[in-house]
């Protein structure tokens, strides 16, 4: 008899395509494709009408009816208030995602055996509304979720761990939903992030958009009258530019046939200049993203040792050509670039490494603070920890209080860069009664202190009085599942039908 190895997995949930990988004895990562056969599992949900069913994958991608089919979830896990509609249930984005979890895990569970414990990778610029929603679509599924991990470093571990990639790494990572620019030093047994930037909604589907007026636009020339779709056929041409748009990576002309009720079968010509010329002005932005991440670190171009490439967009050829011209030599490619975060993450599970990250926004209160120039006192944004710190971290900062007789100091925890207040978002706030009669200027220190798994926990500390408190920055609100909601909703997970 010998002892069960404890399985470990690492999840990609990406925005259109998910993938597990775990580590083989030998210490190689590898994919565990799912039990349709297929290495990458799209991450669509397809609602079955007849039997209930959820079909999650290529199934659903073809499934038929674009109503009953959810794409690209990941764009809203950051909106516990956004949901999904369908036979009169709503679905929120932490469970539509629980269910591309739930198959993975199901699949997993067939080929290789029961998962012990996941590490799911997210944009490095998700904030902590989406981190957590990331956890509890893990625990909907039944996962038990060790940690989430930042799928620029999943990646940047696989470059290292197979390529033998070391130095000072930038990843780019141009995927379905997002673009993840991180720069990071390599070395034989550790990886600590200089620095993540990135821009929601910028990626493969906002190509395939463009594709699609692409198309729409050479219909008008070529036929002289506008395309005109109904919901379903632009869903139906918007899956089929997807398609177009990987052939035109590897062909420079390529020929789309549209199906219109009113005007039969069209057929257009696309040409890959005329592609990348459209998706031009966001390739641009992926630049400027790239420059403006290396001034912030007072960095050249030729102080990046290796460009790795990640994400199924950067086989745009143009992509790569705009990134060998910035850098002046070629990214190094993996070949399987939408997979490498995934093995990445199954290293992480298995602990191969020490890696240190930074945190991903600023953490600040808001203060009362006189304008240098003008006299003027102003309440601004006051940064208490700047993003980018390594993390774990914990700082502090100390302010006065601005009137007498103050009973009650309320601290509001900001979110953001701006020291403008109206522009940063308040995460939470700390309310501390001292006590009565005090006059101004007493010194009160706050005290934040971010994990390792970004989990923020602030604190309040009046020096006079001696009184603290300290608070988990929790986000709650609507959408946002406590603990009892978590167990209902999983036990309800339990009984779906997922395929
Ligand atoms: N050969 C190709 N040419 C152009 N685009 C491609 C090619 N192959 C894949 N893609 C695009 O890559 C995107 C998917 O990449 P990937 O699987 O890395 O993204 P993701 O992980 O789902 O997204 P994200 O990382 O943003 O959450 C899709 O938009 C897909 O159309
Ligand atoms: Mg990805």
């Amino acid at each position: 008899m010998s002892e069960k190895q404890a399985i470990y997995v690492g999840i990609d949930l990406g925005t259109s395509t998910s993938a597990l990988a775990h580590v083989r004895p030998d210490g190689n990562p590898e994919i565990v494709p799912n039990a349709d056969g297929e290495r990458l599992t799209p991450s669509v949900v397809f609602f079955d009408r007849y039997e209930g069913v959820k079909l999650v994958g290529s199934a659903a991608k073809d499934g038929g009816d674009p109503d009953r089919t959810v794409r690209h979830i990941k764009k809203h896990m950051d909106d516990p208030s956004y949901v999904v509609e369908i036979d009169g249930e709503k679905w929120t984005p932490t469970e539509v995602s629980a269910l591309i979890l739930a198959k993975l895990r199901k699949d997993c569970a067939r080929i290789i055996g029961q998962i012990d414990e996941v590490v799911i990778t997210v944009p490095a610029n998700f904030n902590e509304l989406a981190r957590k929603a990331t956890v509890t679509a893990g625990r909907l599924a039944g996962l038990k979720v060790r940690r989430i991990v930042n799928e620029p470093t999943a990646a940047a571990l696989y470059y290292a761990h197979t390529q033998g990639v070391r130095g000072r790494v930038l990843v780019y990572d141009l995927g379905g939903g997002t673009l993840d620019i991180t720069v990071l030093d390599v070395d034989t047994d550790r990886i600590d992030i200089l620095l993540s930037e990135g821009a929601r909604h910028l990626g493969g589907s906002d190509f395939d958009e463009i594709l699609l007026e692409l198309i729409a636009e050479k219909y008008r020339e070529q036929n002289g009258r506008e395309l005109v779709l109904d919901a379903t056929q632009r869903r139906r041409l918007l899956a089929a530019a997807e398609d177009t748009k990987k052939r035109l990576s590897k062909l420079n002309v390529v020929s789309e046939k549209i199906g219109t009720e009113d005007y039969g079968l069209a057929e257009v010509e696309l040409t890959r200049d005329s592609f990348e010329e459209a998706i031009r002005r966001l390739l641009t932005r992926t630049v400027m993203l790239l420059e403006q991440a290396l001034d912030t670190l007072g960095l050249a171009p030729k102080d990046i040792d290796h460009v790795v490439l990640v994400g199924g967009s950067t086989r745009i050829p143009k992509v790569q050509e705009l990134l060998t011209r910035h850098f002046g030599k070629a990214p190094v490619s993996c070949g399987n670039v939408d997979e490498c975060v995934a093995l990445g993450a199954a290293l992480f599970a298995q602990r191969a490494r020490r890696v240190s990250e930074v945190c991903n926004h600023s953490y600040g209160t808001l203060a009362i603070i006189e304008d240098a120039q003008t006299g003027i006192a102003k309440v601004r944004n006051s940064i208490v920890i700047p993003k980018n710190t390594p993390i774990p971290c914990s700082m502090s900062q100390t302010y006065i209080t601005s009137e007498d007789n103050e009973e009650l100091i309320e601290v509001e925890i900001t979110q953001g860069d701006d020291p403008d207040p109206r522009y940063v978002d308040i995460v939470g706030k700390i309310s501390l009664r001292v006590p009565p009669g005090r006059p101004a200027g007493c010194a009160v220190t706050v005290t934040y202190s971010y994990d390792e798994n970004q989990r923020v926990r602030a604190q309040v500390y009046d020096e006079e009085s001696g009184l603290r408190k300290d608070i988990a920055i929790e986000y709650e609100g609507a959408g946002v599942l406590n603990e009892h909601d978590i167990e209902r909703k999983s036990a309800y997970l339990k009984q779906v039908r997922i395929a």
